[in-house]
């Protein structure tokens, strides 16, 4: 099967958050189940970018409104990914070193859609699916239906897969010219609450919506930032796929970024040289277990929560844990983790930041990591935790519902409801119990160790959707 995958985010091209590794990762499985997959993400400015070998295939002129915006599109040469990438240079629009955040975004990413568009319908053969990835991609499956230049594609099938449902890609009729001409009678797929919602126009138009986890999709139903009783009427062709995670990247054993491989048998001693080493770094506490959070520092991932919560916990239990956070975002959050340094100095530190390698250090070398997150489409913090033996400690909500049962239930973490200070104190406070209890916990890391998160598996769910999409054939 031929399958192209249009996304803003892949991993190691541009990364912001799980979206790039969901990308950088399940072409790689289709190719080896022997599909022909195809990545297309926009040109960064990006040490990726920079470093390796690219070839001119194809180049052509946006036509936005009134603006030409010329494109080119690059191949990586060295095939080292396991999958083609392919990037859609538009200097004017993408030659910045941030993913998102200008004020030309809609620009950006109608240019995006449009030229990866042009590219595809002037290639000899159509893809069998389109995989379009949140809203940044929204419009494609509208255009690939109905826009007159794009004839050639119809028959192609697309497919929608939400990875965070509350951003959505919002602009005003205003900028309908921007988009490629096609017959008014469609202009309906556009709309939703009086104004062009990217995110809805993928949805409603692609042949199937994919969410990144089970739960996920039961859970816009009723809360999606408005597009709630959409997603309810879309439910038949909506299936909730639960994300993998890159198990060759993400492999204890062989991981190059950590002071110390280790495997199941060798869990206890091979953390505890990770440990050490991450405590020398932060200067903390080797023999006090150690909590973590790696991930964007926002409300939605319980980031808010994450000041008030160390503070607590770190007070009353002082000289039993460390706590060590990764993360950057919301500034306020920020200041108030670096403040926190004052007053717990060799129990706590904050990194802010994005820093892969770190990221893989403190897996191997934290007892637990903590996902207090409020909303958690699929989550893939918990998975790296479990196959790096650390507790994943969290909120059920979205895919953490579905990946972490709490080991009161004979699972294979710590969960609570609220997203709330008391309940993550009451989490770390049990997390510090079971601690004690060395042949519990242990038993617990070397459950999470052995579960199978891998892509292998996952990634004949996507090739489901698409055969039952192509077998269908619909209009
Ligand atoms: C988004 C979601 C996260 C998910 C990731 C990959 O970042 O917030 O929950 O794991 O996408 O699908």
């Amino acid at each position: 099967m031929e399958i192209f995958h249009i996304s803003a985010e892949c991993y190691p091209m541009a990364k912001v958050g799980g979206l790039a590794d969901v990308v950088g990762a399940l072409p790689k499985y289709q190719t080896n189940a022997g599909h022909q997959v195809r990545v297309v993400v926009p040109c960064y400015d990006t040490k990726f970018k920079n470093e390796n070998n690219f070839e001119c295939v194809h180049w052509g002129t946006v036509k936005l409104g009134n603006f030409d915006f010329p494109f080119s599109v690059l191949k990586e040469t060295t095939d080292k990914l396991g999958y083609e990438l392919y990037l859609i240079e538009i200097k004017e629009l993408f030659d910045r070193p941030n993913i998102y955040g200008y004020e030309d975004d809609i620009e950006r990413f109608f240019s995006f859609q449009i030229a990866t568009l042009d590219w595809i319908t002037a290639r000899k053969t159509v893809p069998d699916v389109i995989n379009c990835h949140d809203h940044h991609t929204g419009l494609i499956p509208f255009l690939v239906k109905y826009a007159y230049k794009y004839e050639k594609l119809r028959p192609v099938r697309t497919v929608i897969t939400i990875h965070n449902g509350l951003y959505q890609g919002w602009f005003g009729f205003d900028q309908l010219h921007y988009l490629p001409e096609f017959d008014l009678i469609h202009v309906g797929f556009l709309e939703w609450n009086n104004s062009l919602n990217s995110l809805a126009v993928g949805v409603k138009c692609a042949h199937a919506v994919t969410t990144v986890s089970p739960s996920y999709l039961n859970e816009i139903n009723i809360a999606a930032n408005g597009l709630e009783s959409l997603f309810n009427s879309v439910r038949d062709k909506s299936r909730g796929i639960l994300n993998g995670i890159d198990f060759e990247v993400w492999n204890p054993a062989k991981d190059q970024m950590i002071t110390e491989n280790y495997a199941i048998d060798t869990l206890e001693i091979g953390k505890q040289k990770n440990k050490e080493k991450l405590c020398e770094q932060f200067d903390l506490d080797p023999e006090k277990p150690l909590f973590s959070f790696i991930g964007r520092l926002f409300e939605e991932k319980g980031g808010d929560l994450l000041p008030q919560a160390s503070a607590l916990a770190l007070s009353e239990n002082f000289e039993n844990i460390n706590i060590l956070i990764l993360g950057s975002g919301n500034a306020q959050i920020e200041e108030q983790l670096l403040q926190l340094r004052n007053d717990y100095n060799g129990n706590y530190n904050v990194f802010i930041g994005y820093n892969e390698e770190l990221a893989h250090l403190i897996y191997a070398g934290s007892e637990y990591i903590l996902m207090p997150s409020r909303v958690e489409p699929c989550g893939l913090n918990q998975m790296y935790a479990l196959r790096y033996g650390a507790v994943p400690i969290v909120r059920r909500t979205g895919g953490l519902r579905d990946t972490v049962i709490d080991f009161g239930d004979n699972g294979n973490g710590i969960c609570h409801d609220q997203a709330s200070v008391g309940d993550i104190c009451y989490s770390i406070n049990r997390a510090v119990k079971l601690y004690d209890d060395k042949i519990s916990f242990n038993a617990i890391r070397k459950t999470g160790m052995a579960i199978d998160h891998s892509w292998e598996r996952v990634c004949q769910e996507y090739i489901e959707v698409y055969n039952l999409i192509i077998e269908k054939n619909e209009v």
